[in-house]
Formats: structure tokens, C-alpha cells, sequence
């Protein structure tokens, strides 16, 4: 699946992201080389600690659909920002050689990094 493909996905699925508290709506979606997919949008909570972020539920997601060797994820927010800190862990952990497509709401301006560059040297147990 192209990294534009990709990101429609997450632009759809953004639509649905529940963010009443920052009003800040995350899509993300995930795929592999079989062009399988996922998708996740953040889905906020009163109790601020328990919110899910985009890319953990899409994350989630793939794993649930069995999908495996995930070699791209898109992201798209307003300000086509970097995924936080625990995001990162979470997409280092299953996705180590990642492409990270950035993505705003303004096509043609997307960036393209890889979740090495954005979380080097990241924590594993079990060396990968
Ligand atoms: N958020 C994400 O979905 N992904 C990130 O990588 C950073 C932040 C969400 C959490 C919260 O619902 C909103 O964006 C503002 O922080």
C-alpha cells in the first residue's frame, strides 16, 4: 500500500476520534507488505491518565487482525506532529524498521521518517 493510501485511512478514521477535552483529533493506520491494515483514532477520557492515543489503538488493532511485520504507519493531525513518547516505545516494539509518514491536513506535505530515527536506541528485553 502506498504512503498515500495509508494516510487516507488515517485521515477517514480521525473523523472518529473521540477528543472532547483537547479537541486535538489522531488518525493512524498501520500495514504491511500484504497491504493488510489497521486503523485507530485517540478516544479520550475524563480521567485525563486513561486517554488511548491513535497510533496505540491502531496498533492494538493490527494485532487483533493478526497482522504481522508492520512496515508503515501514517499519522494525521492538524499540524502533521511527531507521535509522543510512549507512542514511540509502543511502535518500537512492534514495528522496529517503521516507516513514520506525518501528515497534515494539507496534501503534499508529508514527512517521512523511520521510528529509529525518531526513538533511537530504543528499550528491549529482548534484543531485535
Ligand atoms: N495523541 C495521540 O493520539 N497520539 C500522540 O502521539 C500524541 C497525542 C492524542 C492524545 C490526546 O487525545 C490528544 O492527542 C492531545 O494530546
Amino acid at each position: 500500500m502506498s504512503p498515500t493510501e495509508l494516510i487516507q485511512h488515517a485521515l477517514k478514521v480521525r473523523l472518529n476520534a473521540f477528543a472532547p477535552y483537547s479537541n486535538f483529533l489522531v488518525g493512524a493506520a498501520v500495514c504491511n507488505a500484504q497491504g493488510e491494515y489497521a486503523v485507530g483514532c485517540n478516544v479520550e477520557n475524563a480521567a485525563y491518565g486513561s486517554t488511548i492515543c491513535a497510533e496505540a489503538a491502531a496498533l492494538s488493532q493490527a494485532v487483533a487482525k493478526g497482522i504481522q511485520a508492520i512496515t508503515d504507519i501514517a499519522i494525521v493531525t492538524t499540524s502533521g506532529v511527531t507521535p509522543c513518547g510512549n507512542c514511540r516505545q509502543l511502535i518500537a516494539q512492534l514495528a522496529p524498521d517503521c516507516r513514520v509518514h506525518l501528515a497534515n491536513l494539507e496534501p503534499n506535505t508529508t514527512r517521512t521518517i523511520t521510528i529509529r530515527e525518531l526513538l533511537p536506541d530504543a528499550f528491549t528485553s529482548v534484543p531485535q
